[in-house]
């Protein structure tokens, strides 16, 4: 058990709706945080089977609770929310915060369902959140508490780092970076293979190669984390060297990597705000 944030040694109980990979990375998180299993009811008809067999292990509660919790945190497939929202809003009191994790879905769709003065925090996390090295966004209305903001930081820092964001809008750029963002670094895994095929490398031993050189980057990047990323690149840059030979082509103001990704970005946060409606 690691050190346990005051925040969350104080918290008396959640409710969490939707146990499946976010859900269950989220609770395994606080569990191995040290939040008492007692503070927690999981809502979810059909978990995951290794999330249940975590559930059972804990001995967290799968009952409806019957006093409002002090943190209702939705965490059930955008498609599903509305209807599942109907299910739970009498769930929630004055003191209840309701934590979103749910894609798309905006401050104002959770006031109308639970009320103008309900405290609302959304935020937007990622996939690595599953190893405990995500990074989440997050948005408080108004009516939100520091004490709110305190309980949603140390909640979220269970599964990785968190940012805030005083604007909502902000959040579309925030999907575009960090939560659609792994797979642009999957995406760059296969597109490195690919190009060490056409170099001349048997399939498997290029995607070995790609692979690993991500994985063993990302990791340098963690540690080194006081190091910025442009000067980790400086420092495995020779003057006239083979790197500075493709750097000079992945950085190319008008054809490179910079614009590309500017692109990309801008096309999934159009597409966040096109989904929030
Ligand atoms: N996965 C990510 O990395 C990620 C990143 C950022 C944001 N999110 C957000 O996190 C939310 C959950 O995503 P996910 O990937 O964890 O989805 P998921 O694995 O499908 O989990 C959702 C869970 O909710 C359950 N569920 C279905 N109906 C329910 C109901 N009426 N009441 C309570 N639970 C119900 C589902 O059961 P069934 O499987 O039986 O339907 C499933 O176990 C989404 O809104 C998504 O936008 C996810």
């Amino acid at each position: 058990m690691t050190h346990i944030a005051p925040a969350l040694a104080s918290l008396s109980s959640l409710v969490l709706v939707g146990c499946g990979k976010m859900g269950g990375a989220m609770l395994e998180g606080w569990l191995r945080a040290g939040l008492p299993a007692g503070a927690v009811n999981v809502i979810d008809p059909s978990p995951p089977a290794e999330v249940r067999a975590l559930i059972e292990r804990a001995g967290v509660s799968t009952k409806r609770p019957t006093t409002p919790p002090r943190v209702l945190l939705i965490a059930v497939k955008p498609q599903i929310m509305d209807g599942v929202l109907e299910t739970i809003t009498d769930l929630a009191g004055p003191e209840t915060l309701i934590l979103s994790v749910v894609a798309g879905k905006t401050m104002a769709r959770f006031e109308a369902q639970f009320g103008a003065m309900a405290r609302v925090v959304r935020t937007i996390p990622n996939t690595p959140a599953a190893v405990g090295r995500g990074i989440t966004g997050c948005v408080a209305n108004t009516a939100a508490s520091d004490d709110d903001r305190l309980l949603t930081q140390a909640l979220l820092e269970a599964v990785g780092r968190v940012v805030w964001v005083k604007e909502e809008a902000q959040i579309d750029a925030i999907t575009a970076v960090s939560g659609s963002g792994p797979a642009y670094v999957f995406h760059m895994v296969e597109a490195l293979a690919k190009a060490g095929v056409a170099a001349g490398l048997p399939q498997d031993t290029a995607l070995s190669l790609a692979r690993a050189t991500v994985e063993g980057a990302g990791e340098l990047l963690f540690q080194a984390s006081d190091i910025g990323a442009d000067q980790l690149r400086k420092n495995v840059t020779s003057p006239n060297g083979t790197t500075q030979a493709a750097l000079d082509v992945l950085m190319d103001e008008d054809s490179g990597l910079a614009p590309l990704m500017t692109r990309a970005v801008s096309a999934a946060a159009r597409r966040s705000r096109e989904l929030a409606g």
